[in-house]
């Protein structure tokens, strides 16, 4: 027999509608410590309230996005507002669209071909960090440089050659959907898209121009057929074909690449940025990260090949990404009643799952709160359930491009390592403020003073 979700206790009238919107990951956090690892919360006034469900526990994360993957669905606000701005993609579809769409795009992320990205990787780290050594002071803001970094990487693969062309349209108008998102699929009301309100003209104008740009690329690449020999993703979405000789239609291939640019670059950003800025304020954990990528990498640049040598690299990511997962909230909607972790969740509900939360979960973690890269010591990771840690989600719907990001992260932080020594500029015990946008972020720059160890990055 399951248990009734307990009731996170709000104020009378409005229930916890100021908590979630002050800071929506303290509530949650907060919930988990004082009422359990299933709670509900209501928020609202009587008439207008809403409730959401929250699930804490490694198993009950399990069971949603795994064992009970079908009955937990993407039918929630948030996802129907991705799918209305950027199109019903791989992260969006469901059901056939989806099965379909996930047999034509695996083979672009198989680890081989992802492998190969990585030259592209170091050659855009590179370029990022070559300002670096004419900073003022010597300080730079690792957050704005990693954002670049990470936008130009995934644009790379995405659009090869054509990167120039595509790359400012993308930072300029990305950031204006990503914005109308968040607004539509947290607010109780949505006014249709096609009303000429401010907002919805912006979106409307910045989603016509991703479009334009994108539709001439790959309308580029139709036409060049199956000759073309690039291997840039465009033009392999263009050409992947089913066995019965079907490919995705134009319309489709842009979906996936705006989802693509959705889903993988704020959130590369998010674990880079972070990962330096720790880094810079643990230099114990920076010698050991550094002595590892100079005895492994002696000078050379860092290729796929090297991921499996650089361990304790691996594991300073993992870490970076348990404190600062940057999808840190996702959610479903539940089909039919179902019991989660002993609780009973109902038909309708809309279930949060919260790494944020379960990252810092006491039953998991030693120093929940502590950067610690030996949380990810193979003892430890041995003893720890599968659903502890999930930066990339899991189930059937876990992240397709986690190998990428991993070797984009790993790829950058040596090469990074290898050419600057990185120290902290905020003083010990500040605090980061953070922004949930589509991705978690930091608010405001994430400083750190450089200095140029080699010749060539100081030249
Ligand atoms: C640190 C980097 C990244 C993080 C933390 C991350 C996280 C996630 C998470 C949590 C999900 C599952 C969402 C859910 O279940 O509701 C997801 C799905 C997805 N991600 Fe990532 N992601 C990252 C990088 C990337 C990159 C680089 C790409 C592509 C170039 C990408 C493409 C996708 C796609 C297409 C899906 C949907 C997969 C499916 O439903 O089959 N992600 N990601």
């Amino acid at each position: 027999m399951s248990t009734e979700v307990p009731l996170v206790v709000g104020h009378p009238f409005l229930g916890s509608l100021k908590e979630l919107r002050e800071d929506v990951l303290a509530a949650y956090l907060r919930a988990q410590r004082t009422v359990g690892d299933v709670v509900r919360f209501q928020a609202g006034p009587p008439g207008m309230r809403t409730e959401v469900h929250g699930v804490f526990s490694a198993d009950g994360v399990r069971q949603v996005l795994a064992s009970q993957a079908v009955n937990f669905r993407k039918d929630n606000p948030t996802y129907t507002e991705i799918r209305e701005s950027v199109g019903n993609g791989l992260l969006t579809s469901q059901d056939e669209d989806y099965v379909f769409q996930r047999r034509m795009v695996q083979p672009l992320f198989t680890r081989r071909r992802v492998n190969e990205y990585a030259g592209a990787v170091h050659t855009e780290t590179i370029r990022t960090v070559a300002g670096w050594k004419s900073a003022p002071d010597g300080v730079v803001d690792v957050s704005a440089d990693m954002a670049e970094f990470a936008l130009r990487a995934v644009t790379r693969i995405l659009f090869g050659a054509d990167i120039d062309t595509a790359i400012d349209v993308v930072r300029r108008r990305f950031p204006v959907i990503g914005e109308s998102v968040l607004r539509r699929g947290v607010s109780p009301v949505r006014l249709p898209r096609t009303w000429p309100t401010p907002a919805n003209r912006r979106t409307l104008s910045a989603q016509r121009e991703l479009y334009d740009v994108c539709d001439r690329i790959i309308a580029q690449r139709t036409a060049a057929g199956e000759q073309d020999e690039r291997d840039d993703m465009v033009s392999l979405l263009v050409r992947v074909r089913d066995e019965d000789g079907s490919g995705l239609t134009a319309d489709a291939v842009r979906d996936q690449i705006l989802i693509f640019l959705l889903a993988g670059h704020e959130t590369t950003a998010t674990s880079l940025g972070f990962a330096l800025h720790l880094l810079a304020g643990h230099p114990e954990v920076r010698a050991r990260a550094r002595a590892e990528v100079d005895t492994v990498l002696t000078g050379r640049p860092a290729t796929a090949d090297d991921m499996d040598a650089l361990p304790y690299l691996t594991q300073v990511l993992k870490e970076t990404m348990r404190l600062y997962p940057a999808v840190a909230i996702m959610g479903r909607r539940a089909v039919a009643d179902a019991d989660v972790a002993g609780f009973r969740i109902p038909a309708g509900a809309d279930v949060y799952l919260t790494p944020w939360v379960t990252h810092r979960h006491p039953d998991y973690w030693k120093r929940p709160e502590t950067f610690d890269p030996e949380h990810f010591a193979p003892d430890q990771e041995a003893t720890r359930p599968r659903y502890a840690w999930f930066p990339f989600g899991g189930g059937p719907r876990a992240c397709i491009g986690q190998h990428f990001s991993m070797l984009e992260a790993c790829v950058a932080l040596a090469t990074i390592l290898q050419r600057f020594d990185i120290d902290a500029y905020d003083p010990p015990g500040h605090t980061v403020p953070l922004d949930l946008g589509m991705a978690l972020r930091p608010a405001g720059p994430l400083r750190v003073r450089v200095t140029a160890r080699t010749a060539e990055a100081a030249a």
